[in-house]
């Protein structure tokens, strides 16, 4: 085993957006900082959409979420501010709304139930008549029956977000080891660091695990913190306005269709994102002809000009899904392993919160109160349950 001259305070297993943020925020706060990942900037935020949909997005169930979900919505704005400030570069982030839309008396009805739980939450949407909606987007279907305005539910361009927060992270003097990460190491019922694809070991204080749906998969975790996160598929289409339609759609729009959700993200350069399908198919991430099919079908039926665009891009990635639907933040029964991992829908718009959440726990030890239901500890057994790693997995101190 070849030891890398490396030490950090932080070690950050994962460079997509979660495990970037995690680092830029705590190289800011003066941690010296690593990120493993043979590409970072890549991950499921290359796939993703990027609604900031804390509200459209609220499901049964998920009121606890929801908190958290606002609690980054609001802090989007200066995150992007001094994202782009730190960089140089934009992210996209554009404050143009949400409208959902049915169009049939089931969409309707389902559509009602979600105003009435948006409004007990105490969230603002407003009830829109199908005539009001098309005024507001000409392009939707004649036979919209009404909607939902969201004025609050914005959208970033998860792409350009990933590139910004490497640049943030290399000027904030975050060290890219650019190779998978092959195995935690742990030392007297401690994380040590993580020994790298080609043998290098490389240690840390604190190591954090930010590998979205291959969270659970990463070797060397003794069996009480593997986190239970499992890849849910996502297919997302990109088809591009010409200048001759613009503006095709001024906000998001979205709808649920038949029980599939589809919805439609204008961006301000002409791109417009269709998704998503949603599949338990594993580590599948094939575009099939019938994913496709039922995204332009449903998309068709809300927006029947998007026919005459052009299909520059379809592709399909996996979120990183937990029991509870809501993300595991801060440390684990093993001292030294924190996760930031199991975002599922949210992982965009869970961003900033959870930069801040995480390099606040990995300086001072305490995770804010925001954070706090969201422990790993809620699915796992408490420390004291912690099973010894096998013996190959340790390192003398
Ligand atoms: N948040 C959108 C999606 O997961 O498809």
């Amino acid at each position: 085993m070849r030891t890398c001259g490396n030490t950090s305070d932080v070690l950050v297993v994962g460079g997509g957006i979660i495990g970037l943020v995690t680092a830029w925020r705590s190289a800011r706060l003066g941690l010296s900082t690593a990120v493993i990942d043979p590409e970072p900037g890549g991950g499921a935020a290359g796939v993703a959409a990027g609604m900031l949909a804390a509200v459209t997005e609220l499901h049964y169930g998920e009121q606890m979420l929801l908190g958290l979900n606002l609690a980054s919505a609001a802090r989007y704005p200066e995150f992007v501010a001094e994202l782009e400030e730190a960089t140089g570069q934009g992210t996209g982030f554009r404050t143009c709304g949400t409208l959902s839309v049915a169009l049939d008396s089931d969409d309707r009805a389902h559509l009602r139930e979600l105003h009435a739980l948006q409004q007990r939450s105490g969230l603002d949407s407003e009830w829109l008549s199908g005539r009001e909606c098309r005024r507001l987007e000409p392009m939707l279907a004649p036979g919209v029956r009404g909607g939902l305005r969201v004025d609050g539910d914005h959208q970033v361009d998860p792409r350009r977000l990933a590139s910004a927060l490497v640049t943030a992270c290399e000027r904030a003097g975050v060290v890219f080891h650019r190779v998978w990460a092959q195995r935690l190491l742990v030392a007297r019922g401690r994380a040590t660091g993580v020994v790298l694809a080609e043998g290098t070991e490389t240690s840390a204080g604190q190591v954090v695990l930010a590998g979205g749906s291959l969270s659970g998969r990463f070797e060397g975790l003794p069996e009480a913190v593997v986190p239970p996160v499992r890849p849910v598929k996502g297919q997302v289409l990109r088809l591009t306005v010409p200048p001759a339609y613009a503006p095709f759609l001024s906000r998001t729009v979205r709808a649920v269709v038949r029980g599939s959700h589809v919805y439609l993200v204008p961006r301000a350069n002409g791109e417009l994102v269709v998704g998503a399908t949603s599949e338990e198919l594993g580590w599948d991430t094939t575009v099939t002809a019938g994913g496709v099919y039922e995204l332009l079908r449903d998309a068709h039926e809300l927006v029947p000009g998007i026919t005459e665009l052009p299909l520059t891009e379809t592709r399909a990635g996996l979120r990183p899904a937990s029991p509870d639907n809501a993300p595991l933040l801060g440390p684990t029964a093993l001292p030294g392993l924190h996760l930031a991992t199991g975002h599922h829908r949210n992982g965009v718009l869970l961003t900033p919160v959870t930069g801040d959440v995480m390099a606040q726990v990995l300086t001072t030890g305490e995770l804010p109160e925001v954070a706090r239901p969201f422990t790993p500890g809620r699915f796992g057994p408490s420390p004291a349950a912690l099973s010894p790693a096998p013996a190959s997995q340790e390192q003398p101190a």
